[in-house]
């Protein structure tokens, strides 16, 4: 819990101004992409891997020269990626930032080449087709040249809209652990650009982490809700910060923001915790157990 803290105090003085908050990006991704190249790929995200491969599966959601938009792509364009190694359609990619770490996409993918018939066993019609690809990222030297054998088109917009697109321009959005970062009051509007530049028919799939980010710091706490246990004006006043911002939006208000711009739901999967540790702040108590228990909400909705 101290260096829960700790980490609290750090970040606001971070979040102070301009200046402090690319000191804190760049810092975060010079370690970052170190760490990530040391640590290997990390099993979430081999996890995330198999359940787009699945969706898209399940839902039909994707057809040959369809026009994909990964919003958050962060990194090393995870999600993205994958679907480009198993399907011929045009990836577009976007981030309020650029903060891709080339080492890290190079790394990952190299090992999935080595690894994949055992991660994404799935993939065994297309497998070819998938190592082929793979080992032309090899040879790479920057993500540009990794965009011209994968034809991906990266876009960054700091005010965090999809203003530069069109309207019914996609026919699948998808984004991972990253609508808990979209500021709480621009989600509304948020919803309402991507339900704007999906197709009538498309598909939207979003992975939404409703964890404590803040616990990430502390290895001595579990990845769980601890945010749960402060008022709104105590986690404003002590916790919230810019650099790492969450916004604590819960299941069921995610649910309502997704109706209220006009999607319809396909399917819901969240993955609760046990929070009978947590003591819930009075802010949180209208929230029943499906809400404050859902530590990772999996949503699929459709534009009719
Ligand atoms: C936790 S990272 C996840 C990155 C990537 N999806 C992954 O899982 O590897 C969150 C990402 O969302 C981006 N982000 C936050 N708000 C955004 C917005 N309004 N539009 C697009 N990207 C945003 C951040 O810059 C960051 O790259």
């Amino acid at each position: 819990m101290i260096r829960y803290m700790l980490a609290a105090c750090a970040l606001k003085v971070f979040s102070i101004n301009n200046a402090t908050n690319s000191a804190y990006r760049w810092l975060g991704n010079v370690i970052g992409a170190q760490k990530r190249v040391k640590a290997g790929i990390p099993q979430f995200y081999l996890d995330r891997a198999r359940k787009i491969i699945a969706d898209t599966e399940r839902f039909d959601a994707i057809k040959p020269g369809d026009r994909l938009l990964e919003i958050g792509t962060g990194w090393f364009h995870w999600e993205s990626t994958i679907l480009r190694l198993v399907h011929d359609v045009e990836v577009n990619l976007v981030d309020v930032w650029d903060n891709r770490q080339f080492p890290v996409f190079k790394e990952y993918f190299a090992v999935l080449d080595k690894t994949i018939e055992k991660e994404i066993p799935s993939l065994d019609g297309k497998i070819n087709r998938v190592h082929e690809y793979l080992s032309k990222l090899q040879q790479t030297n920057s993500f540009d040249e990794a965009y011209q054998i994968l034809g991906h088109k990266y876009f960054v917009n700091p005010k965090g809209t999809l203003d530069q697109f069109p309207d019914n321009h996609f026919n699948l959005i998808f984004s991972s652990s990253v609508l808990e970062h979209v500021t709480k009051e621009d989600v509304p509007a948020f919803m309402k650009d991507c339900y704007r530049v999906l197709k009538p028919g498309g598909l939207c799939i979003h992975l939404v982490d409703l964890g404590d980010h803040l616990t990430l710091y502390d290895k001595t706490m579990p990845y769980n809700k601890n945010y749960l246990r402060y008022s709104n004006s105590v986690w404003r006043s002590f916790f919230e910060n810019k650099v790492q911002y969450f916004n604590r939006i819960q299941r069921s208000e995610w649910m309502k923001y997704f109706a209220d711009a006009g999607f319809v739901v396909v399917e819901e999967r969240p993955e609760p915790i046990n929070i009978s540790d947590v003591k819930i702040s009075k802010d949180f108590a209208k929230f029943g157990k499906d809400d404050l228990e859902c530590l990772t909400l999996n949503v699929v909705h459709r534009k009719p």
